[in-house]
C-alpha cells in the first residue's frame, strides 16, 4: 500500500515536530489534537521553525509554503479514517494512550499501521488494546524532532515483519536513521538516558553540586551537547517522571526509583521549558 497521507495524534512538541518532518518529506499530514488551540499552537511552532530555515537561506519561501500546505489540522479523531499510517504522540499517560489506540483501531482502515511515539510504555500493552496487534509498532522520535537523527523502532511481540519494514523505510524517508529495539520498558534510549538524568537530579537533591555545575560537568567532561538538567527541562519533567515510573514498575528494581526532587517539581507544575520553569527559568 502506498503511503500518501500520514496521521499524527497530538500537536505538542513531539507531534508538531513529527508533522513537520513528515510534511518536509513530501507526504500529506493530518495533525490531530483534542482542542483547536492545541493544533493552532502546533502549526505556529512548525511555522516558526520553517521561517528560521528560510531566514538562514536553507529553505525557499515556496518550499516553506508547500510544506505548510501539506499539513491539515483536525480536532476529530474520525478524520484519521483518511490516513494510510498513523503515529500517536500524545502525553505519556497509559490510560490516555489506550483510549487513543481503541479509537484509532475503530476509525482507521484495517490495513493501516498504528505506531506510537511512546517513550517507555510497552508496545505489547498498547497493541493489546486493538484488534490488529500485528500492525502496532513503536516509532520513537527524539526531541527536537526536526534536528535529531534517530528514530527508535520498537517491535512488540506481535509486530509483523511487514509492519516493521514499512516503519523502518518510512523513518529513512523522513531523513532519519532508524535503530531497532525490542519491547522492554524504556526500550534503549530512555533505559540509558533517563537513569542518567534521574541521577543528575539526585546530585542536585543531595547538594553534590549546583545545577550549573552538574550541567557543566556533563557538557564539558562528557561532551554532551547539553547538561542533563537542561535536557530534562527540554524533555519535560512530567515526561521524565512518567518514564522513571514505567522503568520502576516494569523492572521492580530500586535503581530506577524516581528522585523525590523530580516528583516535587512535577507536583508544583514546574515542568521545564513548556511551563517557563523547571530546573531553570525561561521567558
Ligand atoms: N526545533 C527545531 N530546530 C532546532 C530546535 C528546535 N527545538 N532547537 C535547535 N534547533 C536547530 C537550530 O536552529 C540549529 O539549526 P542550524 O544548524 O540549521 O542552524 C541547530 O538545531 C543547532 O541549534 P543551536 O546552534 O541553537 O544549539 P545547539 O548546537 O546547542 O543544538 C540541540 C541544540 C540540537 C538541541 C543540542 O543541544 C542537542 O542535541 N541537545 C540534546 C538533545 C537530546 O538529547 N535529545 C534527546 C532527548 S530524549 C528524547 O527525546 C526521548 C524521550 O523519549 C524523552
Amino acid at each position: 500500500m502506498e503511503i500518501k497521507t500520514f496521521g499524527v495524534i497530538g500537536a505538542g512538541q513531539m507531534g508538531n515536530g513529527i508533522a513537520q518532518v513528515v510534511a518536509m518529506s513530501g507526504l500529506n499530514v493530518i495533525m490531530n489534537d483534542i482542542r483547536q488551540e492545541f493544533v493552532e499552537k502546533g502549526v505556529k511552532a512548525i511555522t516558526k521553525n520553517l521561517d528560521r530555515s528560510v531566514d538562514k537561506g536553507k529553505m525557499s519561501k515556496e518550499d516553506r509554503d508547500a510544506v505548510l500546505g501539506r499539513i491539515k489540522t483536525s480536532v476529530d479523531i474520525k478524520d484519521m479514517a483518511d490516513v494510510d499510517f498513523a503515529v500517536e504522540a500524545a502525553t505519556e499517560n497509559e490510560p490516555l494512550k489506550f483510549q487513543i489506540f481503541k479509537n484509532l483501531d475503530e476509525t482507521c482502515r484495517p490495513e493501516v499501521i498504528l505506531a506510537t511515539n511512546t517513550s517507555s510504555i510497552p508496545i505489547g500493552r498498547i497493541a493489546f488494546q486493538t484488534k490488529r496487534p500485528e500492525k502496532v509498532i513503536g516509532m520513537h522520535f527524539m526531541n527536537p524532532v526536526p534536528v535529531m537523527k534517530l528514530v527508535e523502532v520498537i517491535r512488540g511481540l506481535a509486530t509483523s515483519d511487514e509492519t516493521f519494514n514499512v516503519t523502518w523505510e518510512l523513518a529513512e524517508k523522513f531523513g532519519k536513521t532508524p535503530a531497532l529495539a525490542n519491547d522492554y520498558p524504556g526500550f534503549i534510549a530512555n533505559r540509558i538516558l533517563m537513569p542518567m538524568i534521574n541521577e543528575a537530579i539526585f546530585c542536585l537533591y543531595q547538594s553534590v553540586g549546583t545545577k550549573e555545575d552538574i550541567d557543566t560537568v556533563m557538557r564539558l567532561g562528557a561532551n554532551h551537547p547539553m547538561g542533563p538538567l537542561t535536557l530534562a527541562d527540554l524533555i519535560g519533567l512530567d515526561t521524565c517522571l512518567a518514564i522513571m515510573e514505567t522503568l520502576y514498575d516494569g523492572f521492580k528494581d530500586s535503581k530506577y526509583r524516581p528522585c523525590p526532587l523530580l516528583r516535587k517539581y512535577v507536583e508544583a507544575g514546574w515542568l521545564g521549558r513548556k511551563t517557563g520553569r523547571g530546573f531553570y527559568t525561561y521567558d
